[in-house]
């Protein structure tokens, strides 16, 4: 266990945010974990979970405790004739996950490819890309409490997976830390997603469609669109993409027939924040040191040194002038501390 104080979180997160913690706490394994946590000495409320740090916003130096989960274990705790039940701990690079899986031809998180971030926070938003949701794979999230440090598990059906959301966002927020994830996979992978955009013609240039050449595909895609954290501070998808109901679809898609949209239930309809912040002419704009890639227009970049207050300021700016033009409400999917 490494215990720091005024510790910098630049390092830890990939807005390239430069602020500190109080106390940071990193621990190596699940029973060290549950042990400072069963002392009760730490303010579940002045906690701060943190995994890759790839979906976080700081917009000041954190004043509490940030304690961040290195135990990175995968174990294969069942083989069944036609899928095996993996274990992956919390500090697990996710997509060193996923490339372990296709090393060994197991079916089910290829199309996860090159997601940033560990393994603990993928259940917490149910991570997605490419037609498929960590959710569909993940059969049980073990936990710890944050006030005991007692251990429990959840299976798939408790933990409530929707789009980008989960039970450890709604009910059970604060109140857990994830120690460990379970997902079932297939031993000859057979039933591959591809209708997500132009992901099978990408497939077909790498050759055959296999779980490694699914990956590939992905991965080239997503270097295609999204900036490298490491030269261009950003969390991905700043917002989430919005659902809305028949009545302002119909509005939507009368007067602009172009717009995405993919039908997600009886009068549900998921729309592009991407389009819709396109649109209404935020693309590759910059204020300041923040700005919005030139690329992908739901991702926010950090220009260079900007604070999290500017990031969160311009996000503002483009959700009021997204309400104005469209009238629909962004949610963030990036967590804001
Ligand atoms: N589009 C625009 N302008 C842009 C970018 C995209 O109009 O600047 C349009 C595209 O034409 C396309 C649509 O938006 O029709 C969708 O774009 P894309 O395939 O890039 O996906 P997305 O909906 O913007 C979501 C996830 C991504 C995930 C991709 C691929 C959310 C919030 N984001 O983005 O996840 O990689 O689909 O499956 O659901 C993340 O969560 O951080 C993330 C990157």
């Amino acid at each position: 266990m490494i215990v720091r104080y005024k510790y910098p979180l630049l390092k830890y997160n990939s807005f390239g945010i430069d602020v500190c913690s109080d106390k940071y706490i990193r621990t190596t394994t699940i029973k060290e974990t549950a042990d400072l946590l069963s002392r009760g000495d730490i303010d579940p409320g002045k906690l701060l979970i943190l995994g890759g740090g790839s979906n976080i916003l700081f917009t000041g130096d954190f004043h509490g405790t940030v304690l961040q989960p290195a135990f990175n274990h995968i174990n294969i705790e069942k083989n069944e004739q036609e899928y095996v039940i993996l274990s992956a701990e919390a500090g697990l690079n996710w997509d060193s996950l996923v490339e372990w899986t296709v090393k060994k031809n197991l079916g089910g998180l290829e199309n996860l490819s090159y997601i940033p971030g560990n393994v603990g926070a993928a259940p917490i938003q149910n991570i997605g890309a490419y037609g498929v949701e960590a959710g569909e794979l993940i059969t049980k999230v073990h936990v710890l409490s944050l006030e005991n440090g007692k251990p429990a598990f959840f299976t798939a059906r408790k933990c409530m997976f929707g789009y980008r959301d989960s039970v450890f966002k709604n009910e059970l927020k604060g109140k857990y830390l994830i120690t460990k994830v379970e997902l079932r996979l297939r031993k000859t992978p057979a039933e591959f997603k591809l209708a997500y955009g132009n992901l099978e013609k990408v497939v077909l240039e790498k050759g055959k469609i296999t779980v490694r050449t699914i990956r590939d595909a992905v991965i080239k895609i997503r270097k295609e669109k999204l900036p490298d954290p490491v030269l261009t501070g950003n969390a991905g998808s700043f917002f989430k993409n919005p659902l809305i109901n028949i009545n302002k679809y119909n509005e939507l898609i009368s007067k602009y027939p172009e717009m995405p949209v993919w039908e997600t239930g009886a009068d549900t309809y998921k729309i592009s924040a991407a389009w819709l912040i396109e649109k209404a002419g935020w693309k590759g704009k910059r204020e300041g040191r923040a700005g919005v890639h030139e690329n992908h227009a739901l991702v926010l970049v950090n220009l260079g040194r900007a604070d999290g207050l500017e990031i969160l300021e311009l996000s503002r700016k483009i959700s009021n002038s997204v309400q104005t033009m469209f009238g629909v409400e962004l949610t963030r999917e990036v967590k804001v501390v």
